[in-house]
């Protein structure tokens, strides 16, 4: 009770200003980024389904620029026009909430979706709501800690949203003196940014923990590989996933915690939209995949393991690979996993109408979020200028770290053996080694035999050297 006063005191307190800016759900992301706002100066009114929420977050957070409301009419009334309404909610009740606001809302008015909701579903929902408000899709990267200090942020749809634009620029992350803020110009665009940055997301968690649990199952010792991964920061390769994984090391060091964690991972599903649409755009990014499968396998084989019919596989010990190899193999986990996403960007820009300037994508990329990492910059600098629908003609990844590939293939090799003779899990890794051997292999892959077989047993052809058309060969004399 004594809480409701204090809430209406705020209330009455503003009663007749009226707010910049919108925050519709007060999940963990919604009160670090109204948070955010208040430091930047910005009038901020919040509303949440479940009041109890609003009135305890006002509580602990009060502040004169801070308003909340039970009911929604209130606090659409509350917000300047055109009002601006960012939306911090799960992405299956998007549909529901953009439903309601449309009967509340003017056409000039602002609907933004911070949510990590699914590109077409978003795609859709522009032309849906077309006329009722200018709806905005919208990437938020760099959890809890970004919206509260600074995320990275990622705005899609067929008009630039600049009122949106500016008040976002506010909170957002800065590199230097830019703000790691993007507009992706195409409906669904800013969400479909944001699922490639977490399929990438999953691709390198992956690979860093399958590097890390190599140097665990060859008994190096913690402090060590602590070490390893301080070198690997120190020779350019620092990033913000790599930073967490030395600080969750340090902190297993004191307190013990990491092998009592069960050994299964979760996901919340935009690594599998990744893989979905690109099997579906016939675009393979198989490193993303096995990311994405490792995780949903985690919890077939964590039964299997436990299971007392199981008689598990013995490693040898072998030396844990070097720094330098780590180094290598690291570098080129990079560079396949964005040759994958450069290709379904492509795909997105040549077959969906989509204008996304990768140098772009790079540069917000650059700090704010969980793919933070040094390499952007030099991402973002060599893609400059690049043409958005011939993205790939000379820009591909691949060819174009051709002669570096070489080299660091031969770490990559020794890399994988040391995998396989030690018995540790790897299917990340043993997929850029596939992925580089499908590039650079100088022997057969032999994707020949499949179109026998397919012709032999169905008279589905085969394209002959030069020929161009379509033969069948009489395969049964
Ligand atoms: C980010 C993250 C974030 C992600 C969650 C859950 O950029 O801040 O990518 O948006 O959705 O961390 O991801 P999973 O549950 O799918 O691992």
């Amino acid at each position: 009770m004594i809480l409701r006063e204090l809430i209406n005191e705020v209330l009455y307190q503003t009663k007749y200003m009226t707010n910049r800016v919108g925050i519709f759900g007060l999940s963990t992301m919604g009160k670090n980024l109204a948070l955010n706002f208040v430091d930047k100066g910005v009038t901020v009114s919040v509303f949440n389904r479940t009041p109890s929420v609003t009135y305890s977050f006002l509580k602990e957070n009060q502040h004169p620029n801070l308003v909340g409301f039970e009911n929604l009419n209130d606090f659409i009334s509350s917000l300047e026009r055109p009002r601006i309404i960012l939306l911090l909610i799960k992405s299956e009740a998007v549909e529901v909430v953009l439903n309601e606001l449309s009967k509340l809302l003017d056409s000039e008015d602002y609907v933004v979706d911070l949510g990590n909701s699914y590109f077409l579903d978003s795609r859709d929902r522009h032309q849906r709501y077309r006329n009722k408000f200018n709806f905005v899709d919208c990437g938020i990267s760099g959890g809890e800690e970004g919206a509260r200090h600074g995320p990275s942020l990622v705005l899609g749809g067929s008009n630039f949203p600049a009122q949106v634009f500016d008040v976002l620029k506010l909170v957002s992350a800065r590199f230097g003196d830019e703000f790691c803020l993007g507009y992706f110009e195409g409906d669904g665009a800013g969400h479909f940014v944001k699922m490639i940055h977490n399929a990438i997301e999953y691709a390198v968690m992956q690979s860093l923990t399958e590097i890390i649990t190599l140097l665990f199952n060859l008994k190096e010792e913690q402090a060590e590989i602590i070490q390893k991964l301080r070198e690997l920061e120190h020779r350019g390769m620092s990033s913000y996933l790599l930073g967490i994984c030395i600080n969750i090391l340090e902190y297993d060091l004191e307190n013990r915690i990491l092998h009592r964690i069960v050994d299964e991972a979760g996901q919340k599903g935009t690594g599998k939209w990744c893989s979905q649409v690109s099997l579906d755009w016939g675009v393979g990014v198989p490193s993303i995949t096995c990311a994405v499968e490792a995780r949903q396998l985690s919890t077939y084989f964590n039964s299997l393991r436990s299971s007392p019919g199981i008689k598990v596989f013995n490693n040898s010990v072998l030396k844990p690979p070097s720094v330098e190899i780590l180094y290598d193999v690291l570098n080129l986990c990079y560079l396949c996993f964005y040759d994958q996403a450069l290709r379904l960007i492509a795909h997105a820009n040549r077959n969906l109408g989509y204008k996304i300037d990768v140098s772009l994508v790079f540069k917000v990329w650059r700090a704010g979020c969980i793919l933070a990492a040094s390499h952007l910059n030099q991402l973002s600098q060599m893609f400059h200028n690049s043409n958005y629908l011939d993205l790939l003609s000379n820009m591909n990844l691949v060819e174009r770290f051709s002669p570096s590939i070489q080299d660091k293939f031969r770490s990559l090799t020794h890399f994988v053996n040391c995998v396989s003779d030690s018995y540790s899990y790897a299917p990340v890794i043993f997929s850029v080694y596939n992925y580089l051997l499908g590039a650079f292999s100088n022997k057969r892959l032999g994707f020949s035999l499949i179109q026998a077989m397919r012709d032999f047993f169905g008279r589905h052809g085969v394209y002959l050297d030069g020929s161009g058309q379509l033969t069948n060969i009489e395969w049964k004399k």
